[in-house]
Formats: structure tokens, sequence, C-alpha cells
């Protein structure tokens, strides 16, 4: 099946994309991204994404590339070319093209759109979160607006990699006062030995997680006692519970840090709770 991606005004065949040498994306990093989930080839959290991404661009002056409802229009029309019924949308849009300079260019250029949409393997992705995976711990290396979502991520496909070579499938990221921040592409959650579920709060250097945000509101009726509280590495190791959140992973237990245990080894049953209702929320919510 062909694949299409949409840049600035057009859907093209994805082996053919293409962007400029000097879009200021590819010298500089100078832009920012959203991913969606796409449940039966519908947008998941749709709003919570549109929020964010046109906070990323307002806090790097970056201009809107088009309204929302546009967007969104396109949005659409690339999970139906590509065929997606669950899979992921990609957005990114940067400051546009422009000779090389490190100051913003003025008059600024139109900023640069690209869209892209895959199916993902649903079925390996739920046995995995059957399984459960591992995560590593590392020094944070990251700047300090982790708030925006850039696509500066040098330091998170570093992160990744160290996992990766460690057979983990997430690296959390920890603060010079020992408290892990997030992972390098999803938030980072225990059900510490209380029992209390707990995630680091918003205020700090941290991506504003969408997942995270909507399974804090379907923690209401729930019976599970919640805390937004950082918590330390040792914390996470002796926790009842651990998991990940984020558009790509969804829910995803945790069951080793740093290659040791977490509870009995097995996901537990908060995260495999709250993977089955933000599932079923997010099919039932979608736009
Ligand atoms: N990553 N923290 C970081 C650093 C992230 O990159 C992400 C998402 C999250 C979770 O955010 P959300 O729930 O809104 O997806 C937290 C995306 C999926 C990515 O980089 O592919």
């Amino acid at each position: 099946m062909s694949r299409w991606a949409y840049v600035n005004g057009r859907f093209v065949r994805h082996g053919d994309a293409a962007v400029h040498i000097e879009d200021r994306g590819y010298q500089l990093a100078d832009g920012v991204y959203e991913v969606w989930a796409v449940f039966g080839g519908k947008l998941a959290d749709s709003l919570g994404h549109f929020e964010r991404l046109e906070r990323s661009l307002d806090e790097l002056r970056i201009a809107r590339p088009m309204s929302r409802k546009a967007l969104e229009l396109v949005l659409r029309e690339a999970v139906r070319r590509n065929r997606v019924n669950d899979g992921l949308v990609y957005l990114q849009v940067t400051r546009g093209v422009a000779r090389r300079d490190h100051a913003f260019p003025d008059p600024q250029p139109a900023p640069a759109v690209v869209i892209t949409a895959k199916n993902t393997d649903q079925k390996g992705a739920a046995a995995k979160a059957a399984k459960g995976v591992g995560v590593i711990t590392l020094p944070e290396s990251r700047w300090g607006r982790c708030d925006i979502k850039t696509i500066g991520l040098l330091p998170n496909a570093i992160a990744k990699q160290a996992a990766r070579e460690q057979g983990a499938m997430e690296a959390w990221f920890v603060d010079p006062e020992g408290l892990v921040t997030e992972g390098a592409s999803s938030n980072a959650w225990i059900v510490d030995a209380e029992g209390v579920l707990r995630t680091r709060d918003t205020s700090a250097n941290i991506l504003r997680g969408v997942t995270r945000k909507s399974i804090i509101s379907l923690l209401g009726e729930q019976n599970i006692r919640f805390e937004e509280r950082a918590f330390t590495p040792d914390e996470a190791k002796g926790a009842r519970e651990a998991f990940i959140t984020g558009a790509g992973t969804l829910v995803m237990p945790v069951v080793t840090v740093d290659g040791e245990k977490i509870g009995d080894g097995a996901p537990g049953p908060v995260a495999t709770r709250l993977r089955a209702l933000y599932i079923e929320a997010a099919q039932a919510s979608i736009t």
C-alpha cells in the first residue's frame, strides 16, 4: 500500500516527500511536534493535543500555520489516505525556511508543516502490555523547557538508545535533586509502597502529557489514592507498580527499573485497569 505524507500544502508520496535544506527544523531543530493516537481511524484526545501544539508554537513565537479546524481536516485526510485504523499521526511545524542565522528571521517565513500517519501493531502492543517492559534511569540531560514539545530530541534519542542497548523500552531522566522527571517519550508513574498512585507535577521541567491528563481525569470514578508528587528511582524500585503513559505507549506497565523487579515482576492491577479504562475512554471520546 502506498504511503502519503503532507508537506507544506499538499499530499505527496511518502518516498518523494522532502523539505528544504535551509528549513530551520533541519538546521536548528527550530520547531515543534505533536503525536495523536488513532483508534478506529479517529484521533484520540484531539483537543488536548491541539491545545498543547498551540501553546508550544506560542512559546517559541512560531506562527500558527492554519486554523485548528483546517489542521484537523488535514490530519484526518492523512489518516484516511494512509488507511490508518489503529496507529499514530505525527505533525511537525517548524519556523520555516530562511538563510541560516541563529536569530529568528525577519520577516518571518511561512511555518513549514509535515504530517505523516501510520498503523501500529496493536496486537504486539497488547502482548507487551501483558508482560510489562523495563526502564533504565539516567541523569537529566535536556534543556530547561521540556514543557515545549520541540523537535530537538537528541538527549531523548540518546537515552532511548541506551535503554534499548540494556534491553529496556524506556529511559527515565533523574533531576539533580534525585527525582525522576519523565521518560524519553512518556510520563512516569508509580503505585508506591503505601499504595498511592504518584506522578510528578507539571510545574517543573516536564512535558504536560495529554495522556497523563486524561488518566488523571479518569481517576475520579476509581477508588485510587493519587498524588502529583515526584519519586526517586529507589522509591520506584520499592514500589508496588510502575508504568508509563503517552500517545505512543498509551498506558504501559513497567516491571523492571534498572534491572530490578517491581513488585512481583508482573504488570500490576492499577496499571492494567488504567490501560483498559484509557483505551475505552479514548475510543468513546474520539473526534
Ligand atoms: N511523546 N514526555 C515526553 C518527553 C514525550 O515525548 C511524550 C510523548 C510524553 C507523553 O505525552 P502525551 O501523553 O501527550 O503523548 C511525555 C510522543 C508520543 C513522541 O515523542 O512520539
